[in-house]
C-alpha cells in the first residue's frame, strides 16, 4: 500500500511565496525528490496538494483503505482544522506531520497544531528536506 504525502493550502506556491521562509524549491521539486527517495526505499507514494480542507479530508479517508501511512503538511489548517484531526483519528496507520519552517520560532498563532496531538512524529524547520526525513522515518514505521 502507498504512503500518502498530503499538502495543504498555499503549498502550490512553494518556491514562489516567501522564499526566505520556505526556500526556493517548488512543490514539483519536492514531489520529484520524494519519488526518487521512495523508489530507493522500496515505497510507493501518492503525492497530493489542495487548497481545500474537504479535499484533504477526502484523501485522508481514502488512506483508511488504500494507504499504509500518511505524511502531511496541513499548512495553515494545522492551526485551525478540527475536520482534519477527526479524519486523521479515523486512520489507523502511522502519521508524520511536516512543516517546512520551524513553526515554534514564528508567530504565536503558529505554535499550536491540532495535528500534533495525533501525529506519531513531527518534523519542523528542516526545510523541504523534512519530507525526505519523514519518508525515511515512515519506512521504519511501516517496516516495508
Ligand atoms: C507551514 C507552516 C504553517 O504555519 C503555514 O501556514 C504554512 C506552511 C510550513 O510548512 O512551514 O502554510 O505548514
Amino acid at each position: 500500500k502507498p504512503i500518502f504525502i498530503l499538502n495543504g493550502p498555499n503549498l502550490n506556491l512553494l518556491g514562489l511565496r516567501q522564499p526566505e521562509i520556505y526556500g526556493r524549491a517548488t512543490l514539483e521539486d519536492v514531489a520529484e525528490d520524494c519519488a526518487t527517495l521512495a523508489e530507493e526505499l522500496g515505497l510507493t507514494i501518492r503525492f497530493h496538494q489542495s487548497n481545500h480542507e474537504g479535499q484533504l479530508v477526502d484523501w485522508i479517508q481514502s488512506a483508511r483503505s488504500e494507504g499504509a501511512g500518511i505524511i502531511i503538511n496541513p499548512a495553515a489548517y494545522s492551526h485551525t482544522s478540527v475536520a482534519i484531526i477527526d479524519a486523521l483519528n479515523a486512520f489507523e496507520g502511522p502519521v508524520i506531520e511536516v512543516h517546512i519552517s520551524n513553526i515554534h520560532k514564528r508567530e504565536a498563532f503558529r505554535h499550536h497544531s491540532y495535528v500534533s496531538a495525533r501525529a506519531d512524529g513531527v518534523i519542523a524547520g528542516c526545510g523541504t528536506e523534512g519530507y525526505l526525513l519523514a519518508l525515511r522515518r515512515m519506512k521504519t514505521m511501516v517496516g516495508a
